[in-house]
């Protein structure tokens, strides 16, 4: 099997090439990403001197080279995006092009190749907000309400790759998924910023009153959602994926993230909330479960403590990356710390 994976540079992206290559070491994977701050090549340092592996710097908005990369491709699996909420608040712009653009250029080039199948890696963020009380969850039938430009943006792709199957019969399939953490993630994101500004004995900004509520799904765990979707999955149908069957607040997480490291919470810092803060988002996903027999492998804890021993284990990886324009960022984002 051939195999194009694009943002595979980026966090779930060089998790799933890695998870891949080692399932299935027969398939080839072509790796295309444009390195944006996202994107570290080192990530894959564990697979890149494969003889199945090959990495292409370039942009999906590059028709031409998008084009070329997919002769002789028979999966598109398609992870490329720009994916922080706060930085799509700041520009909205690049979220417009990589995201909405980026995957037309992608879908376009798949339906020419007659691809056997494009899968669209997209979040629960495009469902909207759920009030704290309320019990429900988001499933595979709840209306589209995305509320950041970010979750627009994901939402509108959603729906090209919707409409390229109806219209043309690209034979398409897409996943939603929640909140993803463990090793590769950038420490811009909740998880990783925590457990590392926690290690350097910084403070840890929480949003708001800290109250909203994420589903979390370790990022193994998708991988292999992913893989199932790609053997049993139906064509034309969305799958969503979620790590939790009960709520947990951000406070709780970080509190969960200190106990792990065995440090005194002090370090929490109340800061200014994000503009259209979505309060919560809480996943179902029995479809998942019922039709191809996912479910996550270990339980919150697990998982996080094993996420918080590779970020104890991997500093140099993660303290590079929180230098030079991290730290620009990092002032504007957080002018309260
Ligand atoms: P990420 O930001 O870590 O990585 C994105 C990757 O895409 C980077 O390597 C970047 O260089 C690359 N990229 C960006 N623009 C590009 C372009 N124009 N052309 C080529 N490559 C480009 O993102 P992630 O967290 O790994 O998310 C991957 C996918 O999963 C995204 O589509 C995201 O919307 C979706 N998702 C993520 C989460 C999460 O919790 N991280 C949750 C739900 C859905
Ligand atoms: P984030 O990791 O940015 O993911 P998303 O916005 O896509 O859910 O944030 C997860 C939650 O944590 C979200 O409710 C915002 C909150 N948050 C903080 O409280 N402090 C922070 O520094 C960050 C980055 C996020």
């Amino acid at each position: 099997m051939n195999i194009l994976v694009t943002g595979g540079a980026g966090f779930i992206g060089s998790n799933f090439i890695i998870y891949w290559l080692k399932k299935h070491p027969q398939d080839r994977i072509v790796n295309l990403d444009a390195l944006t701050y996202a994107g570290n090549p080192e990530n894959l340092t564990s697979v890149d001197q494969l003889p199945n592996y090959r990495f292409v710097k370039g942009n999906i908005c590059n028709a031409k080279l998008v084009s070329q990369l997919c002769k002789g491709i028979d999966i598109v699996v398609h992870f490329a995006a720009e994916s922080h909420v706060d930085r799509s608040i700041k520009d909205p712009g690049v979220f417009l092009e990589t995201n909405v653009s980026g995957t037309h250029i992608l879908l376009k080039s798949a339906l020419k190749n007659k691809i056997k199948r494009f899968h669209h890696i997209s979040t629960d963020e495009v469902f909207g907000s759920l009030d704290l009380s309320e019990n429900k969850k988001f499933n595979e039938n709840t209306p589209y309400f995305p509320r950041s430009p970010y979750a627009a943006s994901k939402a509108a792709s959603d729906h090209l790759v919707l409409a390229f199957y109806h219209t043309y019969g690209l034979p398409v399939t897409i996943t939603n998924c929640s909140n993803n953490y463990g090793p590769y993630q950038h420490p811009e994101k909740l998880i990783p910023l925590t457990i590392t500004n926690i290690i350097e004995n910084k403070k840890v900004p929480v949003y708001g009153d800290g109250k909203n509520i994420r589903d979390w799904l370790y990022v193994e765990d998708h991988c292999r959602a992913i893989d199932l979707v790609l053997k049993e999955g139906k064509i034309g149908e969305t799958y969503c994926i979620g790590g939790l069957l009960k709520d947990v607040s951000n406070l709780e997480i970080i509190r969960m993230i200190f106990r792990i490291l065995k440090k005194e919470d002090s370090l929490i810092s109340f800061v200014k909330d994000r503009p259209g803060h979505d309060r919560k988002y809480a996943i179902d996903w029995s479809k998942i479960k019922k039709d191809l027999g996912w479910q996550p492998e270990a339980t919150l804890e697990e998982w996080l403590t094993k996420t918080v021993e590779w970020y104890s284990k991997n500093r140099v990886w993660w303290q590079k990356l929180k230098k030079g324009q991290f730290e620009i960022y990092f002032k504007q984002q957080y002018p309260d710390l």
